[in-house]
C-alpha cells in the first residue's frame, strides 16, 4: 500500500487560490493518483485532512505497516514539528510533495521543517508531482 496523506486546505484545490493551486480539485487529484496505481499495479489510498492529530494517525499507520508514504504536508511543511517526528517514524520512502514551488514564494514557505526526513522532495510540478511520487515509489514496491 502506498498512502498519499494530504494536509490543511487540500481539501479545497480547485477553488482556492486557482492563480497557485490550479484549477484541479482534490477528487480529480484522488482520481489521478487511483488511476496511476491502477495503471502501475500498487494499491494506492488517498486521503485528506484538516486535523493535525488525525494526520500524525495516519503516519502512525503507515509507520506500523512499513508503508511508504507521498506527504503534502502543505502548511504543516514550514513549522509543525509533530509531524516531522510522526514522518520520522517511518521506515518505508517518504516522498514530500508541495504542488507550487514553495523556493519561489513567500520566504516563510522556504524551508520545510519536513525535508530532512523524506526521501525526497518534489515543488512545483502541480498535481503531477504526485503521478511522479507514486511511479518513483513504485518501482520499490514489493
Ligand atoms: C503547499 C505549499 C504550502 O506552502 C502551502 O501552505 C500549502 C500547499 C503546496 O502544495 O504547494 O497549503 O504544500
Amino acid at each position: 500500500m502506498i498512502y498519499v496523506l494530504n494536509g490543511p486546505n487540500l481539501g479545497r484545490l480547485g477553488t482556492r487560490e486557482p492563480s497557485v493551486y490550479g484549477s484541479t480539485t482534490h477528487a480529480d487529484l484522488v482520481d489521478l493518483c487511483l488511476t496511476t496505481g491502477e495503471r502501475l499495479g500498487v494499491r494506492v489510498e488517498v486521503r485528506q485532512t484538516d486535523a493535525e492529530h488525525e494526520m500524525i494517525a495516519w503516519l502512525h499507520q503507515a509507520a506500523d505497516e512499513g508503508a511508504d508514504v507521498v506527504l503534502n504536508p502543505a502548511a504543516w511543511s514550514h513549522y509543525n514539528i509533530a509531524i516531522r517526528d510522526a514522518a520520522a517514524q517511518l521506515s518505508g520512502r517518504l516522498v514530500e510533495v508541495h504542488i507550487s514551488n514553495i523556493h519561489t514564494r513567500e520566504e516563510f514557505r522556504h524551508h520545510s521543517v519536513i525535508s530532512a526526513v523524506a526521501t525526497g522532495v518534489i515543488a512545483g510540478l502541480g498535481t503531477d508531482g504526485y503521478r511522479l511520487a507514486l511511479e518513483h515509489l513504485a518501482r520499490f514496491a514489493a
